[in-house]
């Protein structure tokens, strides 16, 4: 074959393979193949440079950089929506758009409001040809060089919409790539992106065109601006249009007959948001039919006909009033930072973890600054970084502590490891927090026994180490003597750590806070060795065989039952009756090699008894879907893992289709 043919030939499979992966989701070939065909097209068009086009797949590499960009007129203007906040706010559009409609019958179809930047897309014949950003909504900047280094815009389509077309969609970077971009930035001591948006806003506005390229940078399409002719008569029938014709269109949106149908949509994509890909900041609902949308049609701001409705943002501005050290159960110090209260991810924080000091000089934070707080879905908060330009002039960097800031002790620093070390196992704080883990719901799970109690203890001298908690009752009277400490309630907690005493030897092993030794780590060393005689005698080579347990585990575990204090600690708590039940032999094989994931709200048994349950069965319980599971179990309200599931192909079972399969009493 020619060069100029199989260049030809090149491009063709390449932007099938493209749209078999961005906008199908469904790709033929594995990436290093892709990569093969690409760079032999490169290097064909490298040798041939009279072969070059605008349209070769190879420009997704980006090209020469310009000056600067020209502008562009958009031929309909990119407006922007009305926001919604709250059910109530979106019971209100929906009743304006009942009254101007004058019916009740309105369909409405929702999608996700992705977070990046809008981006328009002009095809003629069926070919790209220019695309601008949004700029004032009116004029934007001409930025076709970038556009075509962005996955999943198409150079050519497959149905060609009729002649010119502007096809108007969302530029985001994942958050895959982002997490990625910022590890190697800040590697290298660059600044790291404050959020995807950004990095991708900015991205697209590159002179440099191979700078966009390497942002990574994803499209989705939702909306169209100028067409020659109508596309499609519903906004459900416009979003699968411009699939079939090649551009990515996000799969998780729906059509909406009434408020209530709606209502529960935008309440599966809350529960779904920090799973999805990329970042959204909430749903936009567009009435669907196409004749409606333009009975309502447009005020200045935007159409009457949609709304933005915004789930509660994930990122917030604060100050960091300070930064604390705190001690934990095994002794390392973490910096705090003590922030003033912000709402964000729909909680106030005041608090975020630093992790340690490298962390802290990494992202070059110092006391007084404004910083951007972020909170996903239950993640727990954490301070993405400084605002540079607002730091106050004198703000000093932050040096870490030299001794412990409750005992004293000077701190030390073990070989390898990041983490600064109270090596004083007596200070009072690591006992608290040894205390307080070890009664803590997944644990021993003493009711009553929280944390400020325990620390009021301590400092009245009550308690003094773990097993002091079962000495308690002795001290009954003295106990009734404490202000605020009613009798009922003294009954109530000595009944609570009576009761406590027989644990399953998973939570026994978990309370003792052997470290690396995590929940799902216990539970595989109960399962293995079953009595707590078996399981304190094992050495090295059995335990790192367990499920879970890695060499660093098997390691900590061996060194921990060396200790001679923690040999005393667990034979005092045996002593005071303290009795870990024998972990009980599998009952059936029933779900022998068989993977579980349950998701969403179960209504007939708890999570905990349901994987319980399946491990009795010689099976296994995982957090995450993929092509292993065997079954996923939904309850209502069910968000990405179903949806990963069904995507998957994977067997998807109804609660009581799951208890239909267990044999009688396993739950
Ligand atoms: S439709 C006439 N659909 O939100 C307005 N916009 O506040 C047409 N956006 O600038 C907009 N996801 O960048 C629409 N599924 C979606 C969207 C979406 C994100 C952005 C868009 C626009 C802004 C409007």
């Amino acid at each position: 074959m020619n060069p100029a043919d199989r260049a030809t030939e090149l491009r063709k499979v390449l932007e099938h393979h493209a749209y078999r992966y961005y906008v199908l989701d469904d790709p033929e070939i594995s990436d290093s193949e892709y990569d093969l065909l690409f760079n032999e097209l490169v290097a064909l068009e490298q040798a041939h440079p009279e072969l070059q086009v605008d349209n070769s797949p190879t420009a997704r590499v980006g090209g020469p950089p310009v000056k600067s960009f020209q502008s562009y007129a958009h031929r309909v203007p990119m407006l922007s929506l009305d926001n919604a906040f709250g059910e109530q706010e979106l019971r209100d559009f929906d009743e304006r758009i009942r009254k101007l409609l004058g019916r009740d019958d309105v369909s409405y179809f929702v999608e996700l409001k992705f977070d990046g930047a809008s981006i328009s897309l002009t095809y003629v014949d069926g070919r790209l040809v220019s695309a601008a950003t949004r700029g004032d909504g009116t004029t934007g900047e001409l930025v076709t060089e970038n556009a075509r280094t962005i996955r999943g815009v198409p150079f050519e389509l497959q149905d060609d919409l009729g002649g010119t077309v502007e096809v108007r969609g969302e530029v985001m970077m994942l958050r895959s790539v982002f997490a990625e971009l910022n590890e190697a930035r800040s590697e290298r001591g660059d600044q790291v992106f404050a959020n995807p948006r950004n990095a991708a806003a900015g991205g697209l506005r590159q002179l440099d065109s191979s700078l966009t390229a390497k942002r990574k940078l994803n499209f989705y399409a939702y909306g169209t601006g100028f067409t020659e002719s109508p596309l499609a008569s519903a906004q459900s029938e416009l979003n699968a249009r411009l699939k079939r014709a090649g551009f990515p269109v996000y799969a998780m949106q729906t059509k909406a007959t009434g408020i209530d149908q709606l209502i529960e949509f935008v309440h599966k994509v809350q529960a779904a948001r920090a799973e999805l890909p990329f970042g959204i900041d909430g749903v936009v609902i567009k009435v669907d039919s196409v004749a409606d949308q333009e009975t309502l049609g447009f005020t200045s701001r935007g159409p009457r006909w949609a709304i933005a409705y915004k789930f509660p943002s994930e990122q917030a501005f604060t100050k960091l009033n300070r930064i604390f050290c705190q001690v934990g159960r095994t002794g390392n110090v973490t910096p705090v930072a003590d922030l003033e209260p912000v709402y964000v991810g729909g909680v106030t924080v005041s608090r975020a973890t630093l992790h340690n000091f490298d962390e802290v000089l990494r992202k070059d934070l110092r006391e007084g600054d404004t910083v951007i707080v972020q909170r996903a879905g239950d993640v727990i908060p954490e301070v993405v970084g400084p605002v540079l330009e607002k730091r106050p002039e004198e703000a000093p960097l932050p040096e870490p502590p030299k001794e412990c800031p409750v005992c004293t002790t000077a701190l030390v620093r073990r070989d390898g490891e990041i983490a600064l070390k109270c090596p004083n196992k007596a200070c009072p704080a690591q006992i608290a927090s040894r205390l307080q883990h070890f009664v803590s719901r997944k644990m021993l799970d003493i009711e009553g026994l929280g944390d400020k109690l325990i620390e009021r203890l301590l400092q009245d001298g009550f308690l003094t180490d773990i097993p002091s908690i079962f000495r308690l009752h002795s001290r009954r009277a003295e106990l009734s003597e404490l202000d605020g400490l009613g009798e009922k309630s003294i009954d109530k907690l000595l009944a609570n750590i009576e009761n406590a005493k027989k644990p399953t030897l998973a939570r026994f092993v978990f309370a003792l806070g052997i470290p690396e030794v995590g929940e799902s780590g216990a539970r595989d060393l109960a399962i293995e060795f079953r009595t707590l005689n078996a399981l304190r005698s094992a050495p090295y080579e059995r335990l790192v065989a367990v499920d879970n347990v890695g060499p660093r585990t098997a390691g900590e575990l061996v060194e921990w039952w060396q200790d001679e204090e923690n040999r005393q600690l667990v034979d005092s708590l045996l002593e005071l009756g303290v009795a870990p039940v024998e972990q009980a032999e599998p009952t059936g094989d029933a779900f022998l090699d068989k993977i579980f994931v349950f998701t969403g709200k179960l209504e007939q048994f708890t999570r905990e008894a349901a994987e319980e349950a399946v491990r009795n069965l010689g099976g296994r319980a995982a957090g995450s879907v993929s092509k292993a599971t065997s079954f996923v179990v939904a309850g209502p309200n069910a968000g990405s893992k179903l949806a990963k599931a069904e995507q998957l192909g994977v067997t998807v079972l109804t609660e009581q289709e799951f208890l239909d399969m267990l044999p009688e009493n396993a739950i």
